[in-house]
């Protein structure tokens, strides 16, 4: 058996903290850069895109300390991306079953074609997902265009008749930007 010096053990529980602390510091900064860096290059490539949406929306997932470059971020916007889909797709059953409310009938069928947009743009997700992790990027490219137009198609349904007020407004700008953040990334690599 080795024995350390008893000074070895009051060192260590000394440096010990303060090296993670600062490994952990350097980690949550240099993803916190990497993150603002693309943000800007997203947002300045795509008028549609906030920038403020995109660093809230990437800092906020406790995922993004993990990610080390731009390849890491990509998945994670798919991420957020997919969540966003499937709570969006749960929302939208929930609405339709609910008996209490009563639907104007124009709302409802909107609503059943957001559902199978929604239904779609979950699998669409999935398949961009792998398509990325596999970087075929044109492959990526299409599938995740297919989740925005499912966002923007949901939309526009409520827009052709007047007097009608979309319930999904926020959701489907909230998945709108969040392709739009895996797009540009998916472009910056391809
Ligand atoms: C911005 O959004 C509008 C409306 O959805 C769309 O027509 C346009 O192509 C978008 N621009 C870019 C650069 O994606
Ligand atoms: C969708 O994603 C955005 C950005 O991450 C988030 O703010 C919002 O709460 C999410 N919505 C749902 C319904 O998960
Ligand atoms: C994606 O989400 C899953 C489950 O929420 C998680 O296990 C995985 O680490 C995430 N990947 C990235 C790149 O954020
Ligand atoms: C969509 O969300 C972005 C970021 O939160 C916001 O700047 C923009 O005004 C929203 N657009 C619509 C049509 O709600």
């Amino acid at each position: 058996m080795r024995s350390h010096h008893p000074l070895f053990f009051t060192l260590s529980s000394i440096f010990f903290p303060i090296f993670f602390v600062i490994f952990t510091f350097h980690h949550t900064t240099s993803s916190t850069t990497l993150i603002r860096d693309t943000c800007k290059r997203c947002s300045d490539t795509d008028p549609n895109l906030s920038y403020n949406f995109c660093t809230t929306s990437l800092e906020s997932s406790p995922d993004s300390r993990r990610c080390q470059d731009l390849h890491g971020l990509g998945l994670l916007s798919m991420n957020l991306t997919k969540q966003n889909v499937t709570s969006t797709r749960n929302f939208i059953k929930h609405l339709l079953k609910n008996k209490k409310k009563k639907l104007d009938p124009y709302v409802k069928e909107c609503l059943s074609d957001c559902m199978e947009l929604y239904r779609d743009a979950i699998l669409s997700i999935k398949d961009a997902m792998k398509d990325f992790k596999d970087q075929a990027y044109d492959d990526a490219n299409i599938a995740a265009s297919l989740v925005t137009d499912a966002s923007t198609t949901c939309e526009d349904g409520f827009k052709e008749k007047e007097n009608v007020v979309s319930p999904l407004t926020k959701r489907n700008n909230d998945t709108f930007q969040l392709t739009a953040i895996s797009l540009s990334i998916i472009n910056m690599l391809n």
